[in-house]
């Protein structure tokens, strides 16, 4: 396995392999980027996987300098899992002195995450297409766990025509239901006893659906009543929306995304689940 810090040693390293498979990261591994690795590798044999955690998704307030780092750790699990390259660069070498182009999706910051997080889906975004040009991988691939951004993701590849079939996995949980993400590690031991509760939100709502409920607020409020029973947790939103365009549902006819975040003390978590059949053609190939 290479570990290269810089884009022309990358580019180098890259030349080498025909077909690849990319998972991009911002590190501090768990299953769920496991996962992916796996299905890269299934998929091509060689592996790609970039450790960079990239400033311009954080906002002003959030948590760029406190996010959980450990490149040792993540460099033996990757070697474990056969990656080939691994692509982790400074800061400096993906935004340099005078870096200034930005891409911007405004669908994406009305809604969900975006309205939450302003300017966050801009920061995925041009990270993401700045990795595809330097990686330039066959398939990459992106956790549902993180749906909104699978949405963004394939927007700004075929927008911008990029030439990299993007692929979304299944979210992958801890025995509990709680999704797994680097995040976790911030929950106290009575909040990590609370988090399961936005599984089991999800869980109900879909329950209520297999039941024949197709109202989109009855889901809602069905989410809401679930999360109300844990005093820790502090719901940001809770949406039943289209799973291609992200619009809220009144009626849901051809299934729904959904989704949700709350606040547990400081710690901000996210999760989500699709309901019924999606356009395979669509953006959510969840
Ligand atoms: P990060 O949060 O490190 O996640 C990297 C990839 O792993 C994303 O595609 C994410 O959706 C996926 N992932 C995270 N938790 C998962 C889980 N429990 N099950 C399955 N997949 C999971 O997402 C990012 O980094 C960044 O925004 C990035 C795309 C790297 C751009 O900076």
């Amino acid at each position: 396995m290479q570990v290269i810090a810089t884009i022309d040693a990358f580019r180098q390293a890259r030349a080498a392999f025909g077909p690849l498979g990319f998972v991009p990261t911002m590190g501090y591994l768990h299953a769920g980027h496991l996962s992916l690795v796996e299905r890269a590798r299934q998929a091509h044999g060689a592996t790609a996987v970039s450790i960079f955690v990239n400033p311009t998704q954080f906002g002003p307030h959030e948590d760029f300098a406190r996010y959980p780092r450990d490149m040792e750790r993540d460099l033996r699990l990757l070697e474990g899992a056969g990656v080939d390259l691994v692509f982790a660069p400074a800061v400096g070498e993906l935004y340099p002195e005078g870096f200034g182009t930005y891409i911007l999706i405004p669908s994406a910051d009305q809604v969900l995450e975006g309205a939450a997080r302003p300017d966050h889906f801009s920061g995925v975004a041009t990270v993401v297409c700045k990795l595809l040009n330097i990686v330039q991988p066959t398939r990459a691939y992106f956790g549902q766990k993180d749906a909104q951004q699978t949405v963004v993701v394939r927007q700004m590849v075929r927008d911008l025509n990029l030439p990299t079939t993007i692929v979304v996995a299944p979210t992958v949980r801890e025995a509990d239901g709680l999704a797994m993400s680097s995040r976790n590690t911030y929950l106290t031991p009575a909040q990590r006893t609370a988090a399961p509760v936005l599984y089991r939100g999800l869980l109900a709502a879909q329950a209520r659906y297999a039941a024949g409920e197709r109202d989109g607020e009855a889901l809602r409020q069905t989410i809401r009543e679930v999360l109300a029973r844990e005093p820790l947790v502090r719901p940001e939103y809770v949406s039943v929306a289209d799973p291609l365009t992200l619009r809220e549902l009144v009626d849901l006819d051809h299934g729904a995304l959904l989704s949700l975040a709350v606040r547990l003390g400081t710690v901000r978590l996210i999760d989500n689940l699709v309901l019924g059949p999606v356009d395979p053609k669509g953006s959510g190939n969840f």
